[in-house]
Parts: structure tokens; sequence; C-alpha cells
């Protein structure tokens, strides 16, 4: 099995990035512990800030068998990453480290939601860790 990990704007800075809401590892340290969890599984990470970037990558994703993407501040702004997610056949589980709904209003609009799979918000880092999880299929 293959999953990819998409993250969005500012993700690359996780660890040093408003610590209080977003926790203190780097993406690359909690990325080597799933790698170890999930050996079994070809896992890869891609991160951008760039919008059209991530469409790219969504539009060329189709030797994965799932996507976690947590699209960061364009979750609340991009049609066209909704777009590009519907465009595709891999299924996009949208995930956010935190409590979206529990922030500011401009936070609780998501253009990803409606074209997930399914959608993991607010457990921290853990949420992408549920995301891989939930492509898992046991029964
Ligand atoms: C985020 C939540 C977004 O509102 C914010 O813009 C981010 C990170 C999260 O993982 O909690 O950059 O997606």
């Amino acid at each position: 099995m293959k999953i990819l990990i998409i993250n969005g704007p500012n993700l690359n800075l996780l660890g040093k990035r408003e610590p209080d809401t977003y926790g203190n590892k780097t993406f690359e340290e909690y990325f080597s512990i799933l790698q170890f969890k999930y050996r079994n599984i070809e896992l890869s990470y891609y991160q951008s800030n760039i919008e059209g970037e991530l469409i790219d990558k969504l539009q060329n994703s189709e030797d994965f068998d799932g996507i976690v993407l947590n699209a960061a501040a364009y979750t609340h702004t991009s049609v066209g990453i909704g777009d590009a997610i519907r465009a595709i056949e891999t299924p996009v589980v949208e995930v956010h480290i935190s409590n979206t709904f529990s922030r500011e209003e401009f936070r609780h609009k998501s253009y990803i939601s409606p074209a997930a799979a399914g959608v993991i918000i607010g457990f921290g880092m853990q949420s992408y860790d549920l995301g891989i999880q939930s492509f898992i299929k046991e029964h």
C-alpha cells in the first residue's frame, strides 16, 4: 500500500510555529515515527507553500492508494484544491492538527471537506496517524 501525506503552507515551520497550537515537533521528526510505525506501508511526504504545486501533486497522485491532506490555510480559501480532489480517483482524507472549530470563525469553513472521503480534526500530530489508519481496511 502507498500513502501520500501532503502538507500545505507554513507547515514546513512545524516545531517552531505557534508551538502552543501546533506542538514542538517538526514534521520530519513525526514522519520518521510514522514510517517506523507503518513499516509495511510505503509512506511519502510532500509539502508546499504554493497552491498550484499542491494541485499539481494531487493531479499526479495516481500511484497512491490514499492521500492524507492538511491543506492548512488553503483549506479555508481554495476552490482549486477542492476541485482537484474531485477530479482525481485517489481518495483524500482531510486532516488538521488543531481543532479548527474551536478557533476563529474563518477556520470553520473548509473547501476540502465536501470533496474529502473523511475529515479528522484536532488530535495534534496524531491526526496524520488517524488519517493513515483510515486507509487500512481490516474487515
Ligand atoms: C491547520 C489549521 C488551519 O486553519 C491553519 O491555517 C493551518 C494549520 C491545522 O492543521 O490545524 O495552517 O490546517
